[in-house]
């Protein structure tokens, strides 16, 4: 019998998976496996039964990492599991900085009660005119599962999508989509693209990767997505950025103070996985690596 505990917001979802030989405790310090999304584990006491945590998601940077090696608790990511859920949501993200669909949506609400959305229905297709994604250049920065299917999709939308990755070779990059064109450095992606988007974890090489030499060398009216981790991004200079019109859209998953309300930043609260098909997916493949490893001492990463 095996004890497990469900930090919020993930408890019922995909749960079924665990059965009777498992009990549910509310007290996350007396679990054989703590399953867990967003919160951050960093302050909490491991228990003295723990032997896995289940990171519905694939960022682990709210599991105190060290700690779990030195307790000899295993850690397990669900890497592809949420991957098309915040694929659909970077390509809303770049349709967002395209087509003013906030500001035409917030006008319409505005303008109803005084009837006067058909008198003044020309201004607006001027005021909330776009530009279109066909034809446009992508790069997206790292090649893993979301990354590729970001990649994949742009194509169809009729992109160039360029690629680059230091750690997926161009042949194997190919064989995950036939589509992308590789870009030998970053900077190729920094100085050719119209729009980038960030694939990579955040570590110690890739925090504030986009700095402000970085974003000099993009091109002006550049839109960045980040729906990686708001740490690979340095804010201060994404703000002076935007206020100086280099950057046209920041759309990043990562609310904080000091970028909400900044021109040109589009600030989701971090709703790339938030979909019921990728938190059931996290959920189910974090209960059967868990499954896995206390029934078999099977260490699986599917
Ligand atoms: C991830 O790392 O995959 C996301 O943070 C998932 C989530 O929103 O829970």
């Amino acid at each position: 019998m095996y004890k497990y505990h469900c930090l919020n917001p993930i408890s019922g979802v995909g749960l079924e998976q665990f059965t009777e030989d498992y009990v549910p405790v509310s007290d996350a310090k007396a679990a054989d496996a703590v399953l867990v999304r967003s919160t951050s584990m960093h302050e909490m006491e491991l228990g003295p039964d723990l032997k896995a945590i289940g990171r519905a998601g694939a960022g682990v940077n709210n599991i105190p990492l060290e700690r779990c090696s030195e307790n000899g608790v295993v850690v397990f990511n669900t890497p592809g599991a949420n991957a098309n859920g915040v694929k659909e949501l970077v390509i809303a993200g770049m349709l967002l900085a395209s087509r003013d669909i906030i500001g035409g949506i917030n006008w319409v609400q505005e303008n109803e009660e005084d009837g006067n959305i058909a008198k003044d229905a020309e201004k607006a297709k001027k005021a909330f005119a776009g530009c279109e994604l066909d034809g446009k250049k992508l790069g997206v920065i790292g090649l893993g599962a979301i990354g590729v299917l970001v990649a994949n999709a742009a194509t169809h939308l009729g992109m160039e999508v360029y690629g680059y990755d230091p750690y997926v070779s161009v042949d194997s990059a190919w064989r995950l989509s036939r589509s992308i064109r590789h870009a030998k450095t970053v900077d190729e992606i920094y100085k050719d693209c119209d729009y980038i988007t960030i694939h990579v974890p955040a570590l110690d090489s890739t925090k504030g990767m986009i700095d402000a030499d970085a974003l000099n060398l993009m091109k002006k009216g550049i839109v960045v997505l980040n729906f990686a981790r708001d740490v690979l991004v340095d804010e201060e200079a994404m703000i002076d950025a935007l206020l100086s019109g280099h950057v046209k859209h920041y759309v990043t998953d990562f609310p904080t103070p000091a970028m909400a309300g900044v021109k040109g930043a589009i600030v989701i609260p971090h709703l790339g996985a938030s979909t019921e098909e990728s938190e059931d997916n996290c959920a189910k493949m974090a209960v059967k690596q868990i499954r896995n490893y206390l029934e078999h001492g099977n260490i699986t990463n599917a």
